[in-house]
C-alpha cells in the first residue's frame, strides 16, 4: 500500500514488458489496483503470471495506442472496471524506431514515431480524462526521455557530440518526446484549475528491449539501470506528486529536468 495506506487505481499503458510491466508488478505488490493496457494480451506472459497471482486487483485491457477505436474501447472497458474513477494514469507505451543517424531518419517511420509517442498519449489522456477527474489523486504521468530535452540536446551543438554518439541519433524519437513534453505543459496549464496534475518523467537509461537497442547502437552492451530500480525510484516521485508541481519534467530520481 502507499505511505497513506490508501488503495488507489492506476492505469499503465504498454504493460506487456519493460518499464510498463515492472510498474504493474510493483503496484500490485503494494496492494494497489491496476488496469494494465496491452496491445496483444496473449503475447504478454509476464502479465498473465501477475493476473494469476493477483486476481481482481489487476484488470487486463486490450489497447493498441496507434488505433483510435482501440483507445475508445479501452477507455470504455476501464470505465466499466473502475466506474468511480482512476487515480493515476501512467502513459508509458512508446517506440524508439530503427537506430540511425539523425540526418538519415526515414520520414514514414518519423510519422509513426510521432503518432505512437506523442499523439497517442494525448488521445489516451483525452479518453480517460473524465475518469481521472473523478479520481482522488487526478494525476497523469507521461513517460518521456531526456532525449526529448532540447535544453540538454543543445549542449551537444558546436562539436559537443562525437561521431557515432547517441547525441547525433534518433531525431524522430527526440522530436516525439520533446512534443510529448509540450503536451504535458499545455495540459498542465489547461487542467490545473480542475486539480489535475500532469507531469513528464524520464525513467533513466534502462535495460529493457528499447534501452538495450539504443545502447547497442552506440557500442554499449547494457544500459546502466535495471527496471526494478528505475520503477521503484519513479514510484517514489509519483507518491510525492502535488498539484504545485504540475507541468514539471522529472528524472526518475525526482530531479527537475530542463525542457
Ligand atoms: N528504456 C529506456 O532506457 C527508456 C529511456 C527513456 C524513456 N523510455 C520510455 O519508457 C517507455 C517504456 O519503454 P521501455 O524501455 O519499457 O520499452 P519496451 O521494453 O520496448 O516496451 C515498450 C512498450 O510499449 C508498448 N507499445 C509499443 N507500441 C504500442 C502500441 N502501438 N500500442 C500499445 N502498446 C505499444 C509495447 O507493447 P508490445 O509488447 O505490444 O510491443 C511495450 O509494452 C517508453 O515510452 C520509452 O520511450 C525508455
Amino acid at each position: 500500500m502507499t505511505v497513506n495506506d490508501e488503495q488507489l487505481v492506476y492505469v499503465v499503458t504498454g504493460a506487456s514488458r519493460g518499464i510498463g510491466l515492472e510498474y504493474v508488478s510493483q503496484l500490485l505488490q503494494r496492494g494497489q489496483r491496476v488496469a494494465a493496457a496491452v496491445r496483444t494480451p496473449e503475447k504478454a506472459p509476464g502479465l498473465a503470471k501477475l493476473a494469476a497471482a493477483h486476481g481482481d486487483a489487476l484488470t487486463l485491457v486490450t489497447l493498441d495506442v496507434s488505433d483510435s477505436a482501440s483507445i475508445k474501447a479501452a477507455a470504455a472497458s476501464i470505465a466499466r472496471a473502475h466506474p468511480s474513477g482512476i487515480d493515476v494514469l501512467i502513459n508509458n507505451a512508446g517506440i524508439f524506431g530503427t537506430p540511425c543517424q539523425s540526418s538519415e531518419q526515414d520520414e514514414e517511420e518519423f510519422k509513426d514515431i510521432l503518432m505512437i509517442n506523442t499523439v497517442a498519449p494525448f488521445q489516451v489522456i483525452k479518453a480517460l480524462l473524465p475518469l481521472i477527474k473523478k479520481g482522488n489523486k487526478k494525476q497523469i504521468v507521461s513517460i518521456s526521455s531526456t532525449m526529448g530535452s532540447i535544453g540538454i540536446q543543445a549542449e551537444s551543438i558546436h562539436g559537443g557530440a562525437e561521431p557515432g554518439s547517441m547525441a547525433r541519433k534518433a531525431v524522430a524519437y527526440r522530436a516525439s518526446k520533446a512534443a510529448l513534453n509540450a503536451v504535458t505543459v499545455s495540459l498542465a496549464v489547461d487542467l490545473e484549475a480542475e486539480g489535475v496534475t500532469v507531469v513528464s518523467m524520464c525513467p533513466g537509461w534502462v535495460a529493457t528491449d528499447m534501452g538495450t537497442t539504443a545502447s547497442v547502437s552506440v557500442g554499449i552492451e547494457r544500459p546502466p539501470l535495471d527496471t526494478p530500480t528505475s520503477v521503484a525510484a519513479q514510484l517514489k516521485v509519483i507518491d510525492g506528486l502535488k498539484l504545485e508541481k504540475t507541468g514539471t519534467f522529472f528524472s526518475h530520481e525526482g530531479k527537475v529536468l530542463p525542457y
